[in-house]
């Protein structure tokens, strides 16, 4: 495998996609992890906030590294960190480079093969490479001539820019010439690693009872045919909260059985409103939903041998490192949640998707046979609508949301839009606006359509939808929904903006 060692860049993520939409398996590390990586086929250490010239600035055990024989790329700090420790030095400065730059390679083989004359790269750095040591060769410098690309004897590269933003527009294949420089780098195919997944679990789960919890979604979807493959004894349990889309329940249980796997509805819609009846407060509703969720599941799952959760690599990676900021320190853990890390405590959490990327867990999906309309379902937020109701929480705003988005859902299907956009819904602005309906005033709510792609959810942009398209939903809405009098576009991108509205 390739280990992405992490220096704390933004990017860091991106790197390990990277390689692995290049066909190899990564994984990502902390650098004091050096000793604990196994047998790498190739090391990449990545960009990071820090100076090297900072006290507290992040090191890595350099005999460790090279002792391992295999080509290393530094990428930006990675690089002036590699230099440091080859006997050259760095030169900090104030100025941020920060933005598109040309970058010329000094000849086209090796990590530029195949790479234009003049390439734009994505620079982010304030720091350069200085003196370089005797041995170290210039792979390619920037217009002004500055060396941006080091090569220090036969296997270690380093870059000043990032190769895994899609701003450099030539990186995906700089960084695939850097991998070609390993020797044996095993290719990552899905099927290898579902046949590692299924042993794993049967071997982890032996005779005893899973329980997981479904919800529709994608992970928890493609994690409950997982377990069924591997023949093991797993309850699969659905707890309809009354937050969810129209027809939503007979969905799922009608996308289940067609996949052949059983599961079991608890049906708490009166539960939840009740307890949510008159709550405002978009994080007091966040916290009743996810409680009561919880207390439900496991009042259902009784004592649990094991528990199975869809968990994906970016949260992995994510609670890692907020495990290590200051900010973990303010959340407030739930006293169920709790209960799940103490079973974790016991060996008793399974995680098998925990290695994956969304994209790579359709792909297992599909070669586990789930249709692809299920596979493509746009992502859902576990509190459901809720979130898409600002204010207190009725019965009659939950109907007209649902009306709106079933309209809003057909449209884009029927156009051929659904599984263009990452994900879209219609989300209730409660406030009333004057408007003609028949001969009379009317005097009633708005309804906000919302379109975007997104890459993981991490950042998002509006989509744009065709005017036609968003005719006949306005159209339909307007018509056909009670209690709506007008509808809008949202045409926020995230950040500033959230996906959600709650
Ligand atoms: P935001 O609104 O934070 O949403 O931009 C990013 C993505 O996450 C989904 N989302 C959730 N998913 N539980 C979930 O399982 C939640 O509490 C939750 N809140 C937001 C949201 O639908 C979007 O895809």
């Amino acid at each position: 495998h390739v280990a992405v060692f992490d220096f704390g860049s933004q990017y860091t993520q991106l790197i390990v996609r990277r390689v692995r939409e290049l066909g190899f398996f990564a994984k990502l590390y902390e650098p004091e992890d050096i000793v604990n990586i196994g047998q790498p086929g190739a090391i990449i250490l990545s960009g990071g906030p820090k100076s090297t010239s900072d006290v507290d600035a992040p090191d890595i055990d350099f005999e460790k590294l090279k002792s391992y024989g295999v080509p290393v790329l530094g990428v930006c700090y990675g690089m002036q960190l590699l230099n440091i420790k080859f006997g050259g030095a760095v030169k900090s400065s104030n100025r941020r480079e920060y933005g598109p730059a040309a970058l010329k390679p000094s000849s086209n083989d090796g990590l530029y093969e195949g790479i234009s004359h003049e390439s734009q790269v994505w620079m982010s750095h304030s720091d350069t490479v200085s003196d370089l040591p005797a041995d170290a060769q210039v792979l390619a410098a920037n217009k002004e001539g500055t060396p941006v690309s080091l090569q220090w004897g036969d296997r270690f590269f380093g870059i000043q820019f990032h190769p895994e933003v899609t701003h450099s527009h030539e990186g995906l294949r700089i960084l695939h010439n850097f991998l070609l420089q390993a020797n044996e780098l095993a290719e990552f195919r899905i099927e290898d690693f579902k046949r590692e997944m299924l042993d794993g679990i049967r071997e982890k789960v032996g005779d005893k009872q899973v329980v997981c919890g479904v919800s529709g979604g994608v992970d928890s979807t493609v994690l409950a045919v997982l377990l069924k493959e591997a023949g093991v004894n797993v309850r699969a349990i659905f707890v309809d909260h009354g937050l969810m889309r129209l027809d939503e329940g007979d969905e799922v249980r009608n996308n289940f059985h067609r996949m052949g796997v059983e599961i079991e509805t608890v049906d708490c819609a009166d539960l939840f409103l009740g307890k949510l009846a008159g709550v405002a407060d978009p994080e007091e509703k966040r916290k009743i939903i996810g409680g009561l969720f919880i207390d439900v599941f496991w009042d259902t799952v009784g004592n649990a041998e094991l528990l199975a959760q869809g968990t994906l690599y970016p949260d992995v990676i994510e609670s890692a490192s907020n495990a290590k900021s200051k900010a973990s320190k303010i959340k407030t853990h739930h006293n169920r949640v709790d209960r799940i890390l103490e079973l974790q405590a016991q060996g008793k959490v399974l995680e098998p998707l925990a290695e994956l990327f969304k994209d790579e867990v359709r792909e297992l999906g599909t070669s586990l046979g789930i249709p692809a309309d299920i596979l493509n379902r746009h992502p859902f937020p576990g509190p459901g609508l809720a979130v898409r109701c600002p204010g207190d929480i009725t019965e009659k705003k939950l109907r007209i949301i649902r009306e709106c988005d079933h309209i809003f859902i057909t449209r884009l299907k029927d156009h051929g839009w659904y599984d263009k956009v990452w994900q879209a819904y219609a989300g209730l602005i409660p406030v009333k606006t004057v408007g003609v309906k028949g001969d009379e005033r009317s005097y009633e709510w708005a309804i906000s359509l919302r379109a975007v792609i997104s890459e993981d959810a991490m950042t998002a942009d509006w989509v744009e939808l065709p005017p036609a398209l968003l005719r006949e939903t306005s159209n339909r809405i307007l018509n056909e929904v009670d209690g709506i009098n007008r509808v809008l576009y949202d045409i926020s991108t995230k950040p500033p903006a959230s996906i959600e509205w709650e």
